[in-house]
């Protein structure tokens, strides 16, 4: 069986979809996000906390990878990651990111982009110091995105991490970071394939106030 093949037998947005009023929204994406959020949760949406993010390399080269979502606040849509990693890299000299989020059991998509910033040293310290023994052993020993000249590199790193932790249980690497994404636009997309309208509604960020815009799908 060829791949072509196997993916034109493929379904894609198949099962009861959810539905978007578009004519009923709030003002502001935040809102309009956490209450498909709810939704999601409440649809039974298997992991709908992941998203992807993508960011720019410095030869303008794009890059994407999966995160779990932290928060969502005034600030905007929040990460946590290691700042030495290539994203914390690539954030650095260039802020530029985008999210995207896919609840599938709902045929549902949300598209976020702007400006993503580092939240300082106290988000820093509660979020990893929030986290599980084995999730802070395991952030705290990895060197994100360095190549790894040897598989045990990392067992050495670990038995590092125990002993460092062990003395000092509130220690926080510096290199823990929590970003948030501040929005320039934010767009919901809804599947609807029995008419393939597929209703888009994309909030733009103008001086202090959002525009509402429906796109075509
Ligand atoms: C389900 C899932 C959740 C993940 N959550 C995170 C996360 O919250 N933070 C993080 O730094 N990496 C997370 N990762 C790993 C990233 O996808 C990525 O491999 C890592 O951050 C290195 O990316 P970079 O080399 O582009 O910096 C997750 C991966 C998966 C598949």
């Amino acid at each position: 069986m060829s791949i072509s093949w196997l993916l034109r037998t493929l379904p894609a947005m198949s099962g009861e979809l959810a539905r978007f009023d578009t004519d009923r929204t709030p003002a502001e994406p935040r809102e309009l996000f956490l209450r498909w959020f709810g939704e999601a949760v409440g649809a039974g949406v298997r992991e709908p906390h992941l998203m992807s993010l993508a960011t720019v390399d410095d030869q303008g080269l794009p890059d994407v990878r999966v995160l779990l979502l932290r928060d969502v606040d005034e600030r905007g849509w929040h990460f946590a990651t290691d700042r030495r990693s290539a994203k914390g890299r690539q954030l650095t000299a260039r802020p530029d990111a985008a999210l995207v989020f896919y609840w599938r059991e709902q045929g549902r998509q949300v598209r976020v982009r702007g400006k993503a910033f580092d939240l300082g040293l106290a988000a820093s310290a509660a979020d990893f110091l929030g986290r599980s023994p084995s999730s802070r052993m395991a952030s705290l020993s990895s060197a994100q995105s360095d190549v790894m000249s040897d598989k045990s590199d990392i067992t050495l790193a670990r038995q590092e991490a125990e002993r460092l932790l062990a003395g000092n249980p509130d220690f926080v690497p510096e290199s823990h970071a929590v970003y948030a994404l501040a929005p320039v636009s934010v767009e919901f997309w809804q599947g609807d394939p029995a008419s393939r309208r597929h209703p888009r509604l994309r909030y733009r960020r103008s001086a202090e106030s959002w525009v509402k815009e429906l796109l075509w799908p």
